[in-house]
């Protein structure tokens, strides 16, 4: 049932451009002008008179919903706030009838986010779900449903399911901008395309794995590594140490690339592994600049950008390319390397790749 893959895990990052198609399909107008997300019943008055939004969710999940913060910002310009379901429930959220509530979750039982959805639900804002699971806790509790349709995720670590949370974050802000009317057709018409794209560029990074191997027998034995970046960069280097510490059990620290410098930077020292994410363009000279700042520290770093951005290699120890595309989508791609940096690290150290311990898989306790 691996299909020939060592690990779950590995078989499914490799799903993920059947995924993605997947999770696409149906929800695109033929001629790539709109989104159609049938499963959304909140009429266009509604959506149009909605002043905040809510995301939670627990674990990779929440991931994706930082993700969603800033696509459904810019482009839907609805200020956005994103909360851990264990906080959320509990701090009493300012939540009123033009508040709308996105709980994300894979399993659709993760009580955590069960009772998040609940607590919205009793304070009176529409809840929609976006989990992958068919009729799980979550999906017959919510309001709206959509579906992510990753299939079967049986590793602990979510590779997969992310990724597809992630589309799901990109059609809900591209509806609400073409409802909202914040962006043009022909710029709404860019991004579909090049959504449509991501499964075959997600087809071209998995093809090259074997540099992201060859990374993992040099660094496996790392102590802590570092993950920075700027703005969507930042949500992924979130997710990428996360993969890390959660299956290779390697210390790993997360920051945004500015903020290095008024927090932590004192721990990067000779050799410290730093893995740099600069696929923003507007942000990539500032990104840059902080890549420059580990280095004089004497940091090893790898970067990861789109292909193009020569001027890194200049600077930087290894380069990793993803393919170009809209920067609104390139957390969909940047999170694959990093995905299988993780693995392979694992693997390095001898870990239980698809049963970390002390994780479980879906968490039904609080
Ligand atoms: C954790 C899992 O306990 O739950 C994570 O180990 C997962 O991998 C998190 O991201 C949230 O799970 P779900 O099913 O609500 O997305």
């Amino acid at each position: 049932e691996k299909n020939g893959f060592a690990h779950f895990m590995l078989k499914e990052i490799h799903e993920q451009p059947r995924a993605l198609r997947d999770t696409l399909k149906g929800r695109l107008a033929g001629d790539d002008s709109a989104v159609v997300l049938k499963e959304l019943e909140i009429d266009d008055q509604k959506l149009r008179s909605l002043r905040k939004i809510f995301i939670t969710a627990c674990g990779t999940a929440y991931h994706a919903g930082l993700v969603g913060k800033y696509v459904i910002e810019q482009l839907a310009r609805v200020p956005v706030e994103v909360d851990i379901a264990s906080e959320f429930r509990y701090r009493q959220p300012l939540i009123d009838e033009d508040t709308l509530v996105i709980v994300i979750s894979q399993s659709g039982e993760t009580a955590d986010t069960l009772a998040a959805l609940r607590e919205a639900r009793r304070l009176g804002a529409p809840v929609l779900a976006v989990t992958n699971v068919v009729d799980s806790s979550i999906a017959r509790e919510a309001d709206h449903v959509l579906y992510t349709w990753a299939g079967p995720e049986i590793a602990v670590a979510s590779t997969k399911a992310y990724t597809t949370q992630l589309v799901a974050m990109y059609l809900i802000a591209l509806h609400l901008a073409a409802v909202r009317g914040t962006i043009t057709l022909e710029e709404r018409r860019a991004i579909i395309k090049e959504l449509k794209q991501l499964d075959s560029r997600a087809e071209l990074i998995l093809g090259n794995g074997h540099l992201i191997k060859d990374l993992a027998r040099i660094y496996g034995r790392a102590e802590d590594v570092f993950f920075i970046g700027r703005g969507l960069d930042h949500a992924v280097a979130l997710e990428g140490s996360l993969k890390l510490k959660e299956i290779s059990y390697i210390h790993a620290e997360a920051y945004a690339a500015g903020e290095l410098k008024h927090g932590t930077l004192a721990l990067i020292e000779k050799g410290v592994p730093v893995v740099a994410l600069a696929t923003q363009k507007n942000l990539f000279e500032k990104t840059l600049s902080n890549i420059k700042e580990v280095k004089a520290r004497d940091a090893t770093v790898i970067a990861l950008a789109m292909e193009g951005q020569k001027e890194l290699e200049k600077v930087a120890d290894h380069v990793l390319y993803i393919p170009p595309t809209n920067p609104v989508l390139a957390p969909v791609l940047a999170v694959i390397p990093l995905q299988l940096l993780a693995y392979q690290m694992a693997v390095v150290r001898g870990c239980d790749v698809d049963q970390p311990r002390n994780l479980a898989k879906s968490v039904t306790v609080e």
